[in-house]
């Protein structure tokens, strides 16, 4: 089919949302390595799992064989308010830029929540609700996570206990108000509710918190309260899983037209979106059917592909949670102020370290002003105001888009766009005053971090 008649938005109808979701884990030859009790160093079990997860859930995640799951009735009922998510061409963007390659960008931010997390937030409180619990808590950096899974958990009569990283709490007010208006009960972190945010307060006097510290929060209440489960909106190879309706939608999309992507780009903070993006594609990739460029882009300030170490560490900073092979700056990594919020996280998921460590992923590192400057060239072309994790897959896409303008080549690329950015103003404002300046660790701001890395062999 000519590109001409390839439309602006690319929809499929209802009864196109996928039915199953792809665990891409069943076509890697080299899985992701389990998770480990901290206490034995062995793997964890789905019993002592279970003590923190949802049963259901933690079926997920230690399921490395099943290619395909069925998504249950009701999430799939609840995706249809929302979704299918437009697959749109960037006509605009291209005309703008004077490339011949072809862009593409899935659209996630077409829900109230704002962002791709509505999709494992749902399956998440499903979860819960199924084994009959009365609620469930976690953290919140930038507030996308907490606010889709404030929705879910209206929307199924569950509790919702959020604990968000301070300075976003301070920051961001209206997203702590639209979770509070959704019925969510959000405490800035860290606080004194918590043992280990006491610990960590007195350890760090007026710190203004991590998302690892909200994490062991989050876990502690959970395992600590009778009917209570933690569920955490990335990293977790549940959770890539639930998020693969991003990429079967997309591929699905774009096989309509015949279109095959050259490039997948998409922002990774904990590698949900990125994850969800390429499973479909990636898997066609392992299986040898087709071949594909895999760019994971992350900020300058918090390198965990880039400057990381492929190790096992804690997913939080209380070191409570199990331990994690995945490419990481150290828990004890304090991300410098950052205005890509939800990618500030030390770590990265295991699915998504696995394949960059067998080289079938790339990533890059940029810079935040370079990242506003590319949001707002977008916004000023093709419309829609992106969220700043998002417009890091934007500055790689127009970057990729330009190196096509020097060779000639017609390269096609798809990238997600995971949400839009009307809580981010601030940042905004911040780039259109020139106030905002570009932080990249040296290597001496990174020691203390690989510093708290546990010895494990
Ligand atoms: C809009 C948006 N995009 C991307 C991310 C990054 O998360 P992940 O890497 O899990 O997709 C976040 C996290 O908060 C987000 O809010």
């Amino acid at each position: 089919m000519s590109s001409e008649k390839i439309p602006y938005k690319i929809y499929l109808e209802e009864n196109e949302i996928p039915k199953q979701w792809y665990n891409v884990r069943a076509d890697m030859k080299n899985k992701p390595a389990p998770l480990l009790n901290p206490a034995t160093l062995k793997p964890m079990t789905a019993e002592e799992l279970g003590v923190v997860f949802c049963d259901e859930l933690v079926k997920q995640e230690l399921d490395d064989t099943t290619a395909y799951i069925d998504i249950p009735a009701e999430i799939q009922d609840f995706y249809k308010m929302y979704r299918p998510a437009p697959l749109v061409r960037a006509y605009c963007l291209e005309k703008a830029l004077g490339t011949p390659a072809k862009i593409y960008y899935k659209f996630e931010g077409n829900n109230t929540s704002g962002s791709h997390k509505l999709n494992s937030a749902i399956a998440q409180a499903y979860y819960a609700k199924k084994q009959g619990l009365k609620g469930v808590t976690t953290e919140t950096g930038a507030g996308q996570w907490g606010t889709a899974l404030s929705m879910a958990c209206a929307y199924l009569g569950l509790d919702c206990k959020v604990y968000m990283v301070k300075v976003s709490y301070e920051q961001k007010p209206f997203r702590r108000e639209v979770m509070r208006t959704y019925g969510a009960e959000v405490t800035p972190s860290p606080s004194e509710t918590t043992n280990v945010g006491r610990k960590i307060l007195k350890e760090h006097p007026g710190t203004t918190g991590s998302l690892g510290c909200a994490i062991s929060e989050a876990v502690e209440v959970a395992t600590t309260n009778e009917g209570y489960r933690y569920v955490l909106g990335s990293v977790l190879n549940q959770v890539l899983l639930h998020q693969s309706v991003i990429g079967l939608e997309a591929k699905a999309a774009m096989d309509k037209y015949n279109i095959k992507p050259d490039i997948i780009i998409g922002c990774a903070g904990g590698g949900s979106n990125l994850g969800g993006l390429i499973s479909p594609f990636m898997g066609e990739k392992l299986r040898g059917e087709n071949d594909y460029r895999f760019i994971a882009v992350e900020p300058a300030s918090c390198p965990s592909f880039t400057r990381g170490k492929f190790a096992y560490d804690f997913c939080d900073t209380g070191m409570i949670c199990p331990l994690a092979k995945m490419y990481t700056l150290g828990s004890g990594f304090i991300p410098s102020a950052n205005h890509a919020g939800g990618l500030r996280f030390h770590g990265m998921s295991s699915t998504l370290s696995q394949l960059y460590h067998d080289g079938l992923m790339e990533a890059v590192s940029v810079e935040q002003t370079s990242v506003f400057e590319a949001a707002t060239q977008f916004a000023r072309v093709e419309g829609i105001l992106p969220a700043p994790e998002s417009s890091h897959a934007i500055r790689v896409a127009i970057d990729e888009a330009l190196k096509c303008k020097e060779t000639g080549e017609e390269k096609t690329i798809l990238f997600g766009l995971t949400g839009t950015g009307y809580f981010d103003m601030v940042a905004y404002q911040k780039y259109n005053d020139g106030e905002m300046s570009d932080f990249i660790p040296t290597d001496e701001d990174l020691k203390p971090g690989f510093d708290s890395l546990p010895k494990v062999d």
